[in-house]
């Protein structure tokens, strides 16, 4: 009798141990947080979610509107010890503290296509080569202008993404690099002067920031019937709103870049309204990622491509980069 008591109360403690080390139920969890602001996170994250579910991962994901509802929805999720925790940053230098539990819980954390900075508790990152995505923008419309050859001059206006998120710092310096001599020769003017990163930013990524700002400028610089032949927008949201202000102004469609290939851009594509968008197959991304997460959950080493491109201000964080493409009306059709 006292030897079967011994026996249960043996097992009773090894269950709840187990449980305790095991994310309660030994099922493997993964957490995903990721923003709202765009159709291509919501794209991104259900696409996440499929694939994981397929690979008999239970998945939480979360969406957020803004950094302080991410953080507080991080810091809930990781009561609940998932296997990993995936997060697309609203504000990529938000997290030094909620990540130091993280850290204590031993979560893994995979930062999906925005580096989070500033802590050492991110272990890999998922994303595209972002540096090669501003090339990308620079150099069709270089070509699309032939700029080398002399072309111009032409108007252009600048656009770039959100300061809180590293990915749209690296878009703008390195469409800018390539832009810039243009600018030195007078092939490329901008009339409004707004060629900072600052000055061109749209804070939040909120395409109704861009819009208010596109307003602005086309009623201060354009409004005697100046041509506007040239804008630079990060993604294809806030492409969007610009064509659709200068439409309704009236004004020829400019030559204007785009990200993500939304499938409003698609159609923007090929009723010739917009010229290009960069794509970031979120099919590719995701597969990619869900090899790095089922390598982190299995405790063997994930795929790297890259160890040295993005320094987070503590470390080097490991890489996977995928290479982004272009999309325009000459290969629109096999690619929609
Ligand atoms: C992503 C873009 C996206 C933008 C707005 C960036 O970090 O790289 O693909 O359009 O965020 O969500």
């Amino acid at each position: 009798m006292i030897k079967n008591f011994l026996a249960l109360l043996i097992m009773i403690t090894a269950i709840l141990i187990t449980g305790c080390s095991d994310n309660s139920s030994g099922e493997k969890k993964v957490a995903i947080a990721f923003p709202n602001t765009t159709p291509s996170w919501q794209r991104n994250g259900d696409s996440m979610k499929k694939t994981l579910e397929e690979e008999g991962f239970k998945v939480d994901l979360l969406f957020s509107a803004n950094s302080d509802e991410q953080v507080k929805q991080i810091d809930e999720i990781l009561d609940s010890k998932p296997s990993c925790l995936v997060i697309g940053a609203i504000d990529g230098e938000a997290f030094g503290e909620v990540l130091e539990k993280s850290k204590e819980l031993n979560v893994p954390v995979i930062a999906f296509d925005r580096i989070i900075k500033n802590t050492d508790a991110v272990d890999y990152y998922a994303s595209f080569d972002n540096e090669a995505i501003g090339q990308a923008m620079g150099e069709y419309f270089e070509a699309a202008l032939n700029l080398k050859n002399g072309g111009g001059p032409y108007n252009i206006e600048l656009f770039a993404g959100a300061p809180s998120d590293n990915n749209a710092h690296l878009f703008f310096k390195n469409t800018m690099q390539i832009l810039d001599p243009y600018f030195k020769t007078g092939q490329l003017v901008c009339q409004s002067k707004q060629m900072n990163f600052d000055q061109c930013a749209t804070a939040d990524w909120n395409s109704a920031n861009a819009r208010t700002r596109i307003k602005n400028l086309l009623s201060t610089y354009y409004n005697t019937g100046q041509a506007l032949q040239v804008v630079l927008s990060p993604n294809d949201d806030i492409a969007g709103v610009i064509l659709e202000e200068m439409k309704s102004r009236g004004m020829q469609k400019p030559l204007i870049s785009g990200l993500d290939a939304d499938p409003a851009a698609i159609n923007r594509i090929k009723a010739g309204e917009q010229t290009f968008t960069v794509s970031k197959d979120p099919d590719l991304l995701t597969s990619k990622c869900v090899r790095m997460i089922k390598a982190v959950v299995e405790g063997t080493q994930p795929d790297i491509n890259d160890v040295s491109t993005y320094d987070n201000g503590v470390k080097v964080i490991p890489a996977y980069l995928c290479t982004p493409y272009i999309i325009d009306a000459g290969n629109v059709n096999s690619n929609s």
